[in-house]
């Protein structure tokens, strides 16, 4: 029910409204107020609809709550926000401007809830959101232009949710977008296209999917990815120059259990300034000529059937002048079986060829 309009007499006219109660400008039943309103605190405390705030509230936190619905206009009196918590309200649709009139709201949190629909339009009005946490939701697909009204987006969080591909569009408008969290989801396919609206993310998380090749067309207009993980996807094999267009600036690298068991030759060619490298559980015998281990710190090898021959040399040579000498022990050939690599008398007497000359020429 909601009160329509204070009648001369003074009395007011109840009609069914929008879901959504009581008065502005008094703290709604249930919750706690600070601030002269500024704060409105409704954490878990058994209401169903969305209460009504007035603008001079900047946070609302609704948490714990099941609301079921967004409502279209629910925070239409609501234009002061800056902060909005909506997890674990058992939200299973997100309707077309369903945040309308939130021209000032900067962290969405809309996280353990049950979506699993996003209709195109959601998120009109949110010009200023900078954090949305969409994660642990049943999202399988983002239509294009979807967050194309956050022109600031800075963090999109979407880990577990049942995304299965990326298509070119998705990320349109969202210039700004550095950190993608999509780990967790269903993805067979990031499409080519699929990222070039936001060639400026600095952290991309697709761990926990089901790719089973390299998407390096979607990768290759990233220019500054310093973080960027892979693992548990089953991919066998990385192809040559997968990290080129944001090598220079990749410090973190996760590759671990995916049933790796080759790099390309050039695998990481362009990558110049990687100081962690995760390889663990995968199947790889060697790695590629093109890795540089000189500026790694921190790298681990283990559950891999290492063939200790020459190849794997430089590695040897890495661990004899680092202070990190992680586990990594041969599979091969047979003689050197079960030893450790930094333990190997093979490996440590190979002779090393210089492969710097012609590496950097190519670069
Ligand atoms: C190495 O990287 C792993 C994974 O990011 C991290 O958990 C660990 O703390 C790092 N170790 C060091 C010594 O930096």
């Amino acid at each position: 029910m909601r009160c329509v309009s204070w009648l001369l007499l003074g009395t007011c006219l109840l009609v069914p409204g929008p879901a959504v109660q009581g008065a502005p400008g008094q703290c709604p039943s249930l919750c706690h107020c600070h601030g002269d309103l500024q704060h409105v605190i409704c954490d878990n405390v058994g209401i169903k609809k969305i209460p009504r705030v007035s603008e001079v509230t900047r946070l609302l936190n609704l948490q714990r709550n099941n609301l079921g619905n967004i409502p279209t206009g629910a925070f239409s009196e609501s234009k002061g926000l800056i902060s909005l918590h909506m997890q674990q309200c058992q939200l299973r649709e997100i309707n077309s401007q369903a945040f309308k009139g939130l021209k000032k709201l900067v962290y969405l949190y809309l996280s353990n809830n049950e979506i699993s629909t996003v209709k195109p339009g959601a998120f009109e009005d949110l010009t200023e959101l900078t954090y949305l946490h969409l994660d642990g939701n049943q999202i399988s697909e983002l239509a294009k232009g979807l967050f194309s009204p956050m022109i600031n987006l800075f963090i999109l969080q979407l880990n577990d949710n049942k995304l299965r591909e990326l298509r070119p569009g998705t990320f349109a408008g969202a210039r700004d977008l550095r950190w993608l969290h999509m780990s967790g989801n269903e993805l067979t396919a990031l499409h080519p296209g699929s990222l070039d609206d936001v060639e400026n993310l600095a952290m991309l998380h697709l761990d926990r999917n089901k790719m089973s090749t390299y998407p390096s067309a979607a990768m290759s207009k990233l220019r500054v990815v310093e973080e960027l993980q892979l693992g548990r996807n089953p991919m066998r094999t990385i192809p040559d120059n997968a990290f080129q267009s944001f090598g220079r600036y990749m410090e973190k690298l996760h590759l671990d259990n995916m049933g790796l068991e080759k790099f390309s030759n050039g695998a990481f060619t362009g990558v110049t300034a990687l100081k962690s490298l995760h390889l663990d559980n995968n199947k790889l015998k060697s790695l590629p000529r093109s890795l540089e281990l000189g500026t790694i710190t921190n790298l681990t090898l283990s559950n891999n059937p290492w063939s200790c021959t020459c190849l794997l040399a430089p590695l040897r040579r890495w661990m004899d002048s680092s202070r990190n000498r992680p586990d990594a022990v041969c599979a091969s050939p047979p003689q050197q079986k079960g030893k450790q690599v930094r333990e190997s008398a093979t490996l440590a007497g190979c002779r090393v060829k210089a492969q710097k000359g012609r590496k950097s020429a190519r670069d």
